[in-house]
């Protein structure tokens, strides 16, 4: 079968913390008509786009439309949508513009099947590599809550800037599926040195979140990032996609008992053995 995942992907994710795949062109297309959707519905006047309005989740991020301006750092617009609520995604997205809304939900739920058999592939190496009993399974399992997430950060920043501050993923593992311009860099494992991790338009990149540091016990690290401004995002703005990935039988990072992860220095998780790491988490 041919597989996206080059032979020592799984012991490339492990040492680099980021692991780069081919894109099917089928999954490319599928993401550039998502992007042209989500930047035609954010030319939408404000007023009209908070009506499609974000619906809480109590225990992860929930779904539809956030405007942030409060503040002068992490001043952005973003769309959280999962395939399990599409007609409640397509209700509230009418509400902003009664064709650019269900256009824009439509166009990026697609991109959810278009997703599949990579990370199957993905799932199905990290099991065998990492002796995880049921990953590929429980991944798979969750297929209708991952979420995807249109992001889009104003252009009124200097170069250097952080426009989103160093953090790791709270889920399984993300894919970056399209950023419009570099700024993206990652903390490394052993150095703790920032380096940029570029996207090209033929490859995407998995990172690791803190669930699969979990799951793998250890075995695998959530990788810390962060988006600088670059000298011309600073003044034109970014777009980018993700999705985060999450599975069944995941444990979760207690914040009720230990606070945000964003309270903790960058790369306070590298390294830790898992019996102490473990201790963070709650089912
Ligand atoms: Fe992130």
């Amino acid at each position: 079968m041919e597989t996206a995942m080059h032979q020592n992907a799984a012991k490339e994710l492990a040492t680099q913390g980021r692991l780069y795949v081919k894109y099917d062109p089928s999954l490319r297309k599928g993401v550039e008509e998502a992007m042209k959707a989500w930047e035609a519905f954010t030319m939408l006047p404000s007023e009209k786009k908070v009506l499609f309005s974000y619906t809480a989740d109590a225990k992860t991020s929930g779904n539809g439309y956030e405007l942030k301006l409060e503040g002068s750092l992490d001043r952005k617009e973003d769309c959280h949508l999962r395939v399990n609520v599409r007609d409640e995604l397509l209700v509230e997205a009418a509400k902003a513009d009664p064709v650019l809304g269900p256009a824009f939900v439509e166009a990026a739920l697609k991109v959810n099947g278009l997703m599949s058999s990579m990370i199957r592939d993905f799932a199905r190496s990290i099991e065998a590599e990492y002796s995880i009993v049921g990953f590929e399974e429980d991944v798979m399992a969750y297929q209708p809550r991952w979420l995807l997430r249109f992001l889009h950060y104003f252009g009124d920043r200097h170069p250097g800037d952080e426009i989103a501050a160093p953090h790791q993923d709270k889920g399984g593992f993300t894919l970056h599926l399209y950023e419009s311009h570099p700024g993206v860099e990652y903390l490394t494992y052993d150095t703790k040195e920032w380096k940029a991790l570029p996207l090209s338009h033929d490859q995407t990149v998995i990172i690791p979140g803190m669930g699969l540091q979990n799951r793998s016990k250890c075995q695998l690290q959530a990788l810390v990032h962060r988006v600088i401004a670059t000298e011309e995002t600073a003044s034109t703005g970014r777009y980018s996609a993700v999705c985060f990935f999450n599975f069944d039988h995941a444990r979760f990072f207690d914040k009720t008992r230990f606070g945000p992860q964003q309270a903790y220095a960058p790369g306070f998780f590298y390294g830790m053995p898992f019996e102490e790491f473990d201790q963070y988490f709650i089912d």
